[in-house]
């Protein structure tokens, strides 16, 4: 496509209106990565007959959930724990390692846990808060029930159903094919891709909140949510694929089910990382999102706990020179337990200041970047913006000043 590119030049406007349009889906899916579809659609593989992967990570929002925390388990009724991410942009993510100063990055989950697509694929089909299987055999069982066992067995061998390990393993196999392959997981179309190909050009506003974006005594987002294409050339994905701990708010509304468990503590829970030195130091830290499709979600942070993307560049501009506004009369960071706050991030830009100063970022600046964040939509998700609240985000505040700690039992024990 970029080859032609030229071409589209040449040809004048009525190219250039073929260049807005989605990239076209050209290249036909492996017969893995189609049966992959198939699977990942399949509401039949889980306990409940009503949920597949596609129920909880939905095109319509980028490939994630609606309202970011999903209900699953055999009668639906169970509620998750995490954040719904979304599962476009994975195709060159890599497993968890570390850097020679020690610096986390890579590995699939808000934890990093696993390793690759494959390892990943099988957590949610035995989760019993989601598809909620009693072990692979039953969820083999099904497979070899379901409308594409044919097309299974074809690819996989036709003894296959004999060896429930192996199809399981198979299984994986496809569902991480495809979500390698479909293009519209890694569509690359939206008005940001389109502005550093010279093919469309930022408004006043997105303009300056391309700016914030980058500079590093305002919002200095690129530092952690990369905005320069990788070493091979590729669009940016907005994430470095790193850990970090920015003390975000618990949720107002804690489900029953989670209001008395312990903390998350992310990357420190990581069971591979048990016996790491400094693994205390990781408590409370999550993965960097990418930001790519930001604005058609309505949930925000592995807990959830914001549900307007202007409040949440609120947070980073106010958080510590208005902490009362995020933590009510309670301690700040008050969904880390007491021993571990030390480890939230207060050195970096946007952070650092001390309550009573001037924030960082002004409403204006914060809403010139809402303005760019809202360029990162892919094409096909272009109606789907959320619409926003406006400057105050009152209500959600309202709801949390004041609030106490879920559990001060628990903070105190962990
Ligand atoms: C009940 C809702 C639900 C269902 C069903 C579900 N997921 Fe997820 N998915 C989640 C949540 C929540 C997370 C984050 C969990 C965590 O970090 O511990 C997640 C994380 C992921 C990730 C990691 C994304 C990242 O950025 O690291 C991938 C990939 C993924 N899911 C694919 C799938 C596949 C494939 C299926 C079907 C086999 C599936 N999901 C079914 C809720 C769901
Ligand atoms: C020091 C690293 C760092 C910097 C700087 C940073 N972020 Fe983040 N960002 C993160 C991490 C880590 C998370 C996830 C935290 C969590 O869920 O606990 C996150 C989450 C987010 C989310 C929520 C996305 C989602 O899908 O839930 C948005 C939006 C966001 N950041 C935007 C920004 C903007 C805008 C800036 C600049 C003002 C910025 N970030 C600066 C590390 C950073």
């Amino acid at each position: 496509m970029t080859r032609l590119w030229p071409l589209g030049l040449a040809l004048g406007l009525g190219a250039v209106a073929l260049w807005l349009l989605p990239a076209p889906a050209d290249e036909p899916l492996s017969p893995l990565a189609a049966l992959g579809r198939q699977i990942f659609h399949d509401p039949s593989l889980s306990a409940s007959g009503q949920q597949s992967c596609a129920s909880c990570h939905r095109a319509e929002f980028g490939h994630a959930s609606a309202h970011g925390i999903e209900n699953g388990g055999p009668h639906m009724q169970s509620v998750g724990l995490r954040n719904v991410p979304s599962i476009r942009y994975l195709q060159t993510r890599h497993a968890l390692g570390f850097d020679k100063e020690g610096k986390a990055s890579g590995g699939f989950f808000w934890d990093g846990r696993a390793g690759s697509l494959e390892t990943q694929a099988a957590e949610p089909l035995l989760n019993p808060l989601e598809m909620a299987n009693r072990d692979a055999d039953e969820v083999v069982k099904k497979l070899s029930q379901a409308t594409y066992a044919k097309e299974f067995a074809a690819l996989n061998g036709q003894n296959i159903w004999q060896h429930p390990g192996q199809a399981f393993a198979a299984m994986t196999q496809a569902l991480a094919a495809y979500q390698r392959e479909d293009p519209d997981l890694q569509r690359f179309d939206s008005r940001f891709d389109r502005v550093m190909q010279g093919r469309a050009t930022f408004s006043a506003a997105e303009e300056r909140g391309w700016a914030l974006f980058k500079d590093t005594e305002k919002g200095n987002c690129a530092a952690c949510h990369t905005a320069e294409p990788a070493a091979d050339g590729s669009p940016p994905l907005f994430t470095d694929h790193s850990y970090d701990n920015l003390g975000v708010p618990r949720h107002p509304h804690l489900p029953t089910a989670v209001r008395d468990a312990d903390f998350d503590l992310g990357l420190c829970r990581n069971t591979q990382l048990a016996s790491r030195p400094g693994i205390g130091d990781m408590c409370g830290a999550f993965k960097v999102p990418s930001l790519r499709n930001v604005a058609v979600r309505q949930a925000f942070f592995h807990n959830a706990s914001m549900t307007d993307l202007r409040e949440v560049l609120a947070f980073y501009a106010t958080r510590d020179t208005d902490p009362a506004r995020w933590y009510g009369r309670g301690p700040a960071f008050n969904d880390v337990p007491t021993k571990h706050r030390r480890n939230v991030n207060r050195s970096e830009v946007p952070y650092g200041q001390k309550p009573g100063e001037q924030p960082r970022l002004n409403e204006q600046e914060i809403d010139d970047l809402l303005a760019f964040l809202r360029t990162l939509t892919d094409a096909d998700l272009a109606d789907s913006v959320a619409k926003p609240r406006g400057a105050t985000a009152a209500p959600a505040v309202a709801a949390r000043a004041g609030q106490p700690v879920a559990n001060p039992k628990a903070a105190n024990s962990l």
